[in-house]
């Protein structure tokens, strides 16, 4: 079998824009010679069967059997009959090789990286959409972002500070922006926050890599959703931490899995609010035995409640952070979605005996974050702009959630199955009829549509087929016109 990474890096390379027009059979067999190549796949290496990686890629197993058998042809691999698929002994590949424009191209074989640099290299990172093109998941809309009276909360901090706001700043974050945070959440979240708890970070993916680092050694195990949030993943991962997959069904992560499993673990990452991808909201009763289970474990509950300020019916469920009289869970937040991308400022709020490492951990890492942001963006919560801003947003996006709905049901009904979310600025939805997902993302990316896969996201390999697709960002106008696209899309592919 590939390890996670290593499939991870055949999806990356098979997802790619610029393969595009290559048949996928091509492109999987372009991914496995490239690794041989790079010795990633060193030789004897066992490739895993055909059944299998075509589960793991969404894909026919011809297709895999296809490229299998190209690479075969071309004398990379052995295929024994009964035993499976070999990686070849090529002593021609030994020792050499590659010229250094060949080298620019395949940096992993010829930097001598670390384990934590390759694994970066082979999981493609974690890169949010510079753009917004339909419909790339989880970016807010920004063309209206009332970007003038941000300029003026700018202004204002600069003159009340004058040169003292160029001067470096408190690691844990300037007090003014902890206090408005712990207000904000506290009132919105249900939280129990103070301004003594709040550590300012660049995002929550900071969060979530500083909390692998300082409170976990390689090894340890970490329960994790299923399907999962591929940037906590990928962080986790690049640790060395053990995740230990639990599925989620309608009322979120099946917490018996986790009480009843003979797995220590040191902890388990949640999206509660609203489950990355699927959209759930984990119920009241899994909350509160989690937080037991947490404090009998001594265990950590890391909480990403990354876009709970969109919730667009009823009320939402107060986080587990306000639930917890243990001290044991972690609260993420960023201002990515709340605000924009570009902003770069998260936060975690912290059990008490975690500040202090957390913070003197941060300092490793950065120091601290851009100082004039955190005062402009404390000024901006102080005089109530972020909430004005918060309930625009609000009403914006839940219209377009029903546009998108109805745009889907018009006009991709007979390919998939929206599943309407309760908030949150993307909608799963589920492949109907055999569709190929690989197909269809490939052929959207060519079009100019950004789709996330859903298979990508199963940590166990077993997920649904299907796609995240992203609304806040996209006017119905633009909806339209890339709902239609994709409608001749799987129109073409239901055929072939
Ligand atoms: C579950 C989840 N957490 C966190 C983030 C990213 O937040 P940040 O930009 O603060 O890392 C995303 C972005 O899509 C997300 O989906």
């Amino acid at each position: 079998m590939f390890k996670h990474s290593q499939l991870e890096s055949v999806k990356a390379d098979i997802a790619r824009p610029e393969h595009a027009a290559m048949p996928i059979h091509g492109r999987v067999q372009r991914a496995i010679k490239q690794m041989i190549l790079d010795g990633i796949l060193a030789a004897g290496k066992p490739l895993p069967a055909s059944r299998a990686l075509a589960k793991s890629l969404s894909i026919s197993r011809d297709t895999v059997e296809a490229a299998y058998s190209q690479l075969h042809a071309e004398g990379f691999i052995l295929r024994k009959v009964g035993s499976g698929s070999f990686v070849a002994e090529m002593p021609e590949l030994t020792g050499q090789r590659r010229n250094l424009s060949q080298r620019i191209s395949h940096p992993l074989r010829v930097l001598s990286l670390s384990q934590r640099g390759r694994f970066a290299m082979q999981s493609g990172g974690v890169r949010s959409a510079q753009s917004a093109t339909p419909f790339a998941h989880g970016l807010p809309e920004t063309r209206t972002f009332p970007l003038a009276v941000w300029e003026r909360m700018e202004r204002q901090v600069c003159k009340e500070m004058g040169t003292a706001i160029l001067q470096a700043g408190d690691p844990q974050g300037v007090l003014r922006l902890r206090q408005a945070i712990a207000d904000h959440i506290n009132l919105e979240r249900g939280a129990k926050a103070s301004a003594d708890r709040v550590l300012v970070l660049t995002s929550s993916q900071q969060a979530l890599a500083l909390c692998a680092n300082t409170l976990f050694d390689p090894g340890d195990a970490i329960f994790i959703e299923d399907p999962v949030y591929h940037g906590a993943r990928k962080a986790f991962d690049a640790s060395g931490l053990h995740c230990v997959p639990v599925r989620v069904d309608e009322d979120g992560i099946l917490v018996d899995q986790i009480i009843g499993s003979a797995q220590p673990a040191r902890a388990v990452f949640l999206t509660p609010s609203h489950q990355f991808p699927t959209g759930i909201t984990l119920a009241l009763e899994r909350r509160l035995a989690l937080v037991k289970w947490a404090n009998r474990n001594n265990a950590w509950i890391i909480e990403d409640d990354y876009d709970s300020e969109f919730h667009y019916a009823g009320k939402p469920t107060a986080c587990v952070q306000g639930l917890d009289p243990y001290e044991r869970t972690i609260y993420i937040g960023t201002f990515t979605k709340s605000l924009f991308p570009g902003l770069r400022l998260g936060y975690a709020v912290l059990p008490q005996q975690l500040v202090e490492p957390m913070t003197l951990s941060r300092t490793l890492w950065d120091g601290h974050s851009a100082t004039i942001p955190q005062y402009t963006l404390a000024k901006f919560m102080e005089n109530g702009h972020f909430g004005s801003h918060l309930r625009a947003m609000r009403s914006l996006y839940a219209a377009r959630l029903n546009a998108l709905l109805n745009l889907v049901s018009q006009h991709l009904s007979k390919h998939v199955e929206p599943r309407r979310p309760s908030g949150g600025l993307q909608m799963p939805c589920i492949l109907k009829s055999g569709l190929d997902e690989a197909a269809v993302l490939a052929a959207a990316r060519a079009e100019g549509i950004e789709l996330m896969g859903l298979s990508s996201l199963s940590a166990s390999g077993k997920g649904e087929a299907g796609f995240l697709m992203g609304f806040a960002a996209y006017a119905p106008g633009e909806m339209e016109v890339a709902v239609l696209k994709l409608a001749r899309i799987m129109a073409y592919h239901r055929t072939v």
